[in-house]
């Protein structure tokens, strides 16, 4: 993988944890990554797996084994039979020195709640999985949740509200958020005002079709404004890295050339 913004002079493959490292110092990141084909398209035959790739799915890895706590929305779930995140060997060392747990709890926006509560995901993660919801979900499914072993969370009243469902992962320790879609949930997650910051890998083919952009749902009236920090490449394969406008917290910049 090497990178092209900054550009750089150096021949080395980049490290992939450097260049995403979490801003030092800051109590709550909201972090999202997507995949795209270059027309757009976030999905393939109703999954992301068609437009990703080999490099894809490191980048995917690393920014797992930096967060706390993967925020993803009930119909990626579905579709793509979430799995409990894998706790890898080559980042416990690193994660154990940042007082995090040994993998990426991860946390899943629902207001339904029809779910599979024997999934893997709910039954066997090696930290609890997280269930974001409304004060006014049904009972008997929070009751369910709860007895396969998930940790429900309610957060807003109809709907989960996203900036508040932030707050109470930022509330137990569980700051470094990695949203992973799906297009609607990121989509009110921008809307929120709590997105700190996206990346984006275009994939080298085209898709065509009706399929979902990366955000879907709310029109941001204004549009928001997104500064690009990094971009690297591999593959064909583009993986940038934009703050959104206005961010508050130090992100290092990335090694320049030279
Ligand atoms: N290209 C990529 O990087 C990428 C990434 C992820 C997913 N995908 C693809 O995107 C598709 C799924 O995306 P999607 O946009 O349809 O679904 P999604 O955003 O993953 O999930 C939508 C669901 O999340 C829950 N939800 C979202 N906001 C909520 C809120 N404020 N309060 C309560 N619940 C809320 C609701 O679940 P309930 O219905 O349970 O209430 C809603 O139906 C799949 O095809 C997947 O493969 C692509």
């Amino acid at each position: 993988m090497y990178q092209l913004v900054p550009p750089t002079n150096r021949s080395r493959q980049v490290d992939l944890a450097e260049v995403y490292a979490y801003p030092t110092g800051a109590r709550r990141w909201v972090r999202a990554n997507m995949v795209a084909s270059a027309d757009g398209a976030a999905t393939a035959s109703g999954k992301s797996e068609g437009i990703s790739g080999e490099a894809d799915k490191r980048v995917f890895g690393v920014l797992r084994a930096l967060a706390d706590v993967v925020l993803v929305g009930a119909g990626t779930v579905r579709a793509e039979q979430y799995r409990p995140a894998r706790v890898r060997q080559q980042y416990q060392e690193a994660r154990a020195a940042a007082g995090q747990a040994p993998t990426a709890a991860i946390a899943v926006v629902t207001r339904a709640m029809d779910l599979d509560w024997t999934m893997p995901l709910f039954t066997s993660p090696a930290v609890p999985t997280i269930v974001l919801t409304a004060t006014d979900a049904p009972q008997d499914q929070v009751d369910a949740a709860a007895e396969a072993g998930a940790e429900v969370i309610a957060a807003g009243t109809g709907e989960v509200d996203l900036a508040l469902a932030v707050d109470r992962l930022a509330e137990r320790g569980l700051g470094r958020i990695l949203c992973e879609g799906g297009p609607h949930l990121l989509g009110q997650l921008a809307a929120s005002g709590k997105l700190d910051e996206l990346c984006l890998s275009i994939a080298p083919q085209l898709r065509g079709g009706d399929s979902m952009r990366v955000l879907a749902g709310p029109d941001l009236t204004d549009g928001l404004p997104l500064i690009l920090h990094s971009l690297l490449t591999e593959d064909g394969f583009l993986f940038s890295r934009y703050l959104v406008g206005g961010t508050q917290g130090s992100v290092s910049e990335p090694a320049k050339e030279g």
